[in-house]
């Protein structure tokens, strides 16, 4: 019987080299905006009681409803792989009281069970970052301004800051009853899916891009002109901190996050250049009353996520942020045998220079000058670094620019270093 062939599980993925150097650049990236604005790292488990999530999300989102992975540890506990990072984040903070304004940011997996398709995953990444423990509005600024600061520093243009307030638990009861009485009355001219539930999350109708929902609420109640005064207050203060900050934004009235903790400022990232069902590439908003709800004490709280995937396919849709193609600067060649060319590796690499040599030899002997150079240039690698019988009793080294054809040089060994770097120029180093 033949053996089984394993591949990854229906939508998840293998990230390899060299797609993979533009993840760790990605992360250096946010890693740089985040430090600079304050945030430190926090890492917490893959998976947590189920019930954090179903309270903290909420039982009539998507998410908890249908796209969980639950299930049973061997002692009986009932635990599901994150869907995201905030009920995590919110938990940990209870767990541990850290001071505030408590400032993190975090990337990770995450873990759905949606119909895979390009954009959508079941194990996705997400980068983000929380901050718990201020209801000031500049806090709403910053976090607008470090999502929106790592989209420019990706280059990318096509993307659009949308921009809301959903009210807080004064002002959001009274806009849900007229809201509920509105569509009530429009029932019948949803489409199929929000006929049937609207009711368990009136909100969501609002930003269902089905054409029977956008024509029914055409003229629906909106949350921001039902706003009580502080949230409106609020409001004006987020809307002016991102204007003279300079981030720019459009204020989209029918932005409702699938997530249920949200109060006032909320904030969706859409890219252009994907297709519109998935081309939120983050989102956020604040949370004031998810670390209350979860056991904590009264802390308001906001923060976003970046989906990792999709900010990678809006670059590639965009022509930004290439995939750096070589990972090599330099190449050893090897056509002594020993430890010669180890020894020369070792010395680049101490050096910072990103170095490999040839392997395998052919019956006990190094494989041909012809054969390496052809690996060389294979490898991405800006320059070959020769070490041959003539090379080790000189105290030389050979080196051959393997890019814009400029002729071999022989250099002594104490200067092999400094030439090299001069080859590969300084666009690295
Ligand atoms: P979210 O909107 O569910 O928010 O996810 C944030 C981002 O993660 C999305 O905009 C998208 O880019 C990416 N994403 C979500 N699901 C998938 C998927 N199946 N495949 C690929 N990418 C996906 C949250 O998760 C909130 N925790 C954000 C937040 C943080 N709010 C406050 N703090």
């Amino acid at each position: 019987m033949a053996a089984t062939t394993h591949r990854a599980p229906s939508g998840t993925r293998d990230i390899l080299p060299p797609e993979s150097q533009r993840w760790t650049a990605l992360l250096e990236l946010f890693e740089r905006e985040a430090v600079l604005a304050g945030y430190g790292l926090v890492l917490t488990p893959l998976f947590e009681d189920l019930s954090l999530f179903s309270r903290g999300v909420g039982e009539s989102t998507d998410i908890v409803a249908k796209e969980m992975y639950e299930f049973e540890d061997k002692g009986g506990r009932a635990l599901a792989l994150r869907p995201e990072f905030t009920a995590s984040v919110v938990r940990a903070f209870i767990q541990h009281r850290p001071a505030t304004p408590w400032k993190v940011w975090y990337w990770g997996p995450n873990f759905r069970y949606e119909r895979p398709q390009a954009g959508r995953y079941r194990q996705f990444f997400q980068l983000g970052a929380e901050a718990l423990g201020t209801a000031d509005p500049a806090l709403d600024v910053e976090m607008v301004a470090l999502a929106w600061r790592l989209i420019e520093s990706l280059r990318l243009t096509r993307v659009t800051c949308l921009l809301n307030t959903l009210g807080d638990a004064n002002c959001r009861p009274q806009y849900r009853a007229k809201l509920i009485a509105y569509v009530s009355e429009h029932e019948h001219e949803l489409c199929p899916e929000h006929q049937a539930r609207w009711r368990q999350n009136p909100l969501r109708v609002l930003d269902c891009k089905k054409e029977p929902c956008r024509r029914a609420t055409q003229d629906a109640p909106l949350q921001l002109d039902h706003l009580c005064d502080e949230c409106a207050d609020h409001w004006k203060r987020v809307r002016d901190g991102l204007d003279t900050v300079g981030i720019p934004y459009q204020v989209e009235p029918r932005l409702v996050r699938g997530l249920d903790y949200y109060t006032r400022t909320t904030f969706e990232l859409a890219a252009e250049a994907l297709e519109s069902a998935q081309n939120a590439v983050g989102g956020g908003g604040r949370y004031d009353g998810l670390v209350e709800e979860l056991g904590g004490p009264a802390t308001p709280a906001i923060g976003f996520s970046l989906g990792i995937d999709r900010l990678l396919l809006a670059c590639d849709a965009d022509g930004v942020f290439a995939a750096c193609s070589s990972v090599l600067d330099a190449f050893v060649v090897d056509l002594v045998g020993g430890w010669q060319a180890s020894a020369v590796t070792d010395e680049l690499r101490r050096a910072g220079v990103r170095a490999d040599r040839g392997f395998e030899c052919e019956d006990g002997r190094p494989r041909s000058l012809k054969a390496q150079l052809r690996a060389a240039d294979r490898s991405g690698a800006a320059v070959a670094v020769i070490v041959g019988a003539d090379e080790v009793a000189g105290g030389t080294a050979t080196l051959k620019p393997l890019r814009g054809g400029a002729e071999q040089v022989s250099v002594r060994r104490e200067e092999m270093v400094g030439a090299v770097r001069a080859l590969i120029g300084d666009s690295r180093l």
